[in-house]
């Protein structure tokens, strides 16, 4: 029957984790997937996630199916980390939300409401580059997908004179996605004023900006901080749709946390687009799973778990910042043509690093050192350990 079912590629990210995998070398390092590591290269569990956990153990709770948008407490709590609690939409009762499967059934979930309701067009522009998954989830949802410029090659950062001219090309009222920070890949983001030129381009345009925010409090290590662009938006009124994800900011990668929301007129027009939310999840997955949505609304809903949460998020964003440091010194100690500045500019998880594909396959087949194709690195699957050996195979990779 499936003689004819034409065998696909690996995914672009997920498919490094099973090449790095496959690799018997003791020396390997996994800079693939976006996944935080500790100072032993350990994944981590944040003491606040297991607190909570404690804390549900002793509450016993029953395994009831959640309702079709999920636990209330959770996506309450989620929207107003992401909001603010003094947000006029969220007080206002003009946020529909549902909880999601973390990110991407945020963006999937917004994606098939968009393509189904949205009234104006059914183009997407994702910036260039984007998130490799972006491209598949929105063309999956239904959706066309176009390009942004948004990263500049020569100066490694932020095309802004491209970002804004092709921002002011686009079709009136045009879909938008914008990484709300820490931008995957590139781990370049607009400053302040920049994100106020781009909320007054949007506006002019009637753009219509859908935010993913899955890093919160990675790229600054506060997660007010971070949510700058989406509070501007809306205290600019624009009415987003927002993706939310606690897999990197929580470590909840696997137990798929996650919310979307769209910001509506009135709390009758939410009722409705809220009724349309889950007729667009029903035969999806029906509803959502119910342990890690419990974990993050004890952490979001005790002022303690809270607090300890917050130190978390920081010391990870901290460790990462501290290994962009010894990369850059490291580079530069070894006489590395190039600059290299950019690693220590660059925020977030992520770096782009500049590696050409031959450089990167040549670090994969050598040194065992895992990425991805197009140079970016996951700056937290670095460590004390580690990091030299790096530095030095990527030292070796760029002389050829
Ligand atoms: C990444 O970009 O590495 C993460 O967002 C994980 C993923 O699912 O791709």
């Amino acid at each position: 029957i499936w003689s004819a079912v034409p065998a696909g590629p690996p995914d672009p990210i997920l498919g490094v984790t099973e090449a790095f995998k496959a690799d018997k070398d003791p020396r390997k390092i996994n800079l693939g997937v976006g996944a935080y590591r500790d100072e032993n290269g350990k994944p981590y569990v944040l003491n606040a996630v297991k607190k909570a956990e404690e804390i549900l153990v002793q509450q016993n709770p029953d395994k009831e199916y959640l309702p079709i948008t999920g636990l209330p407490e959770f996506t309450q709590a989620a929207a107003k980390l992401a909001y603010g609690a003094e947000s006029v939409p969220l007080n206002e009762s003009r946020v529909a939300v549902t909880q999601s499967i973390s990110g991407t059934g945020a963006l999937r979930i917004g994606g098939a409401f968009l393509g189904r309701f949205y009234p104006h067009t059914k183009t997407i522009y994702l910036p260039v580059p984007s998130w490799g998954n972006h491209t598949p989830i929105f063309r999956d949802s239904g959706l066309e997908v176009k390009g942004y410029r948004y990263f500049d090659k020569k100066t490694v950062g932020l095309d802004f004179a491209g970002l804004k001219e092709d921002l002011k090309n686009m079709p009136e009222k045009s879909i938008v996605l914008l990484h709300a920070c820490a931008h995957n890949p590139t781990g370049v983001d607009p400053t302040p004023e920049q994100w106020k030129e781009i909320s007054d381009i949007v506006k002019e345009k009637s753009l219509f900006p859908f935010f993913d925010m899955a890093y919160q409090g990675f790229a600054s290590g506060s997660t007010s901080r971070d949510a700058f662009a989406v509070r501007h938006f809306i205290s600019e009124g624009h009415q987003i749709a927002l993706s939310q994800s606690f897999a990197k900011n929580m470590g909840l990668y696997g137990e798929r946390v996650g919310a979307f929301s769209i910001i509506t007129a009135d709390p009758e027009e939410r009722a409705r687009v809220d009724s349309q939310l889950k007729i667009v999840i029903r035969p999806m997955y029906s509803n959502p799973p119910l342990h890690g949505a419990r974990i993050a609304s004890t952490i979001l809903r005790n002022d303690e778990l809270y607090g300890l949460w917050e130190s978390e998020v920081k010391h990870m964003a901290n460790r990462i910042i501290q290994m962009r440091d010894r990369l850059y010194a490291n580079l530069v100690d070894l006489k590395t043509p190039g600059e290299w500045s950019h690693i220590t500019k660059q925020i977030g998880m992520f770096s782009f690093t500049g590696l050409t594909q031959p450089q990167t396959k040549a670090l994969a087949e050598k040194a065992h050192i895992y990425m991805t194709a197009d140079g970016r690195i996951s700056m937290a699957g670095l460590n004390a350990k580690n990091i030299d050996y790096f530095s030095e195979s990527v030292s070796k990779a760029v002389k050829g």
